[in-house]
């Protein structure tokens, strides 16, 4: 995802520089998109160089994010903005408390890109990209050179709930997939499309405790509607899970888990999926 952003910001005539411990003073993005293959160049920065660093996009896992930024905090000042776009929620909080001079931005997208190999990618689909800053309703300066490069897209004055009801969604589709090993499509069947509905009715009540409003049938229908649209799709947490990686579960149904419990909320089917996810993301469940 980093590379498909950071060759749409050069497209527009931005100055972009790949953060890279692996490699030398450029890096070669290899770009597959609507049919044509394009090559774009970048300087490349290792994290301990000393530049300061302007503007910074951070697209790693989220489990990484912290510490992506906490390798270049050396380069990071009180003018240093950075967005984070990342799955789940949560990935923030200890950014804020460590570098509080800092601006951080939150983003989500729904960019399809996956990498063929390192720094080859492929954009799979065309999707809408939201950034905003809880609290803050105007877009900063850079926003207007960042929307010229990434577009569709918009400010998102509303980006805590528009990233609640991402984290709804993942919760709703992503661990039944990855433990099930199944594509999205499957969930809009029996057996597993009746436990959609019981974990829908479970986060709803959490959603709307957060401040977020929105009523079990209505975020059902929502999950139905992008089961629907991704039926052929493989999970991100089910790539995870078959590349062997660790699961961004934690950010997603251990953050929304996190919450439920604050507010006195019983949770018990997303419970027993991250207890399983925890047990068997690498075997395949037996049930
Ligand atoms: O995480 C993902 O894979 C996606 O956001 C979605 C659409 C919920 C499932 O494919």
């Amino acid at each position: 995802m980093g590379c498909l952003f950071a060759c749409a910001l050069q497209r527009a005539g931005l100055g972009v520089t790949l953060l890279s411990r692996e490699h030398g003073a450029q890096v070669s993005v290899l770009l597959d998109a609507n049919g044509c293959r394009q090559q774009l160049t970048f300087p490349s920065s290792r994290p301990e160089d000393a530049a300061p660093i302007s503007h910074m996009l951070v697209t790693t896992k989220a489990y990484d994010v912290h510490a992506a930024v906490a390798s270049v905090a050396h380069r990071l000042d009180a003018c240093s903005q950075v967005v984070l776009l990342a799955n789940g929620l949560g990935y923030a909080d200890s950014l804020y408390r460590s570098f509080p001079h800092v601006d951080f931005y939150l983003g989500a997208t729904t960019e399809g890109a996956f990498r063929v190999r390192p720094f080859h990618v492929r954009h799979a689909g065309r999707g809408f990209t939201r950034i905003g800053r809880p609290g803050q309703a105007e877009p900063p300066q850079w926003f207007r050179s960042w929307s010229q490069a990434v577009h569709p897209g918009g400010w998102d004055s509303e980006i805590q709930r528009t990233l609640w009801l991402k984290l709804a969604l993942n919760c709703a589709i992503n661990p039944l997939t990855a433990l099930h090993r199944c594509r999205n499509g499957e969930l809009a069947r029996p057996p597993l499309a009746g436990q959609v509905l019981q974990l829908c009715g479970e986060i709803a009540p959490v959603c709307t405790a957060e401040g977020f409003p929105i009523g079990a049938e209505a975020l059902h229908q929502q999950v139905r509607e992008v089961v629907e649209a991704t039926a052929a799709n493989q999970s991100s947490m089910l790539q995870d899970v078959l590349a062997g990686r660790q699961t961004e579960a934690d950010y997603i149904t251990g953050y929304l888990l996190a919450a439920a419990r604050r507010h006195g909320l019983h949770a018990p089917l997303n419970e027993a999926l991250l207890a399983n996810l925890r047990e068997h993301g690498r075997t395949v469940p037996d049930h």
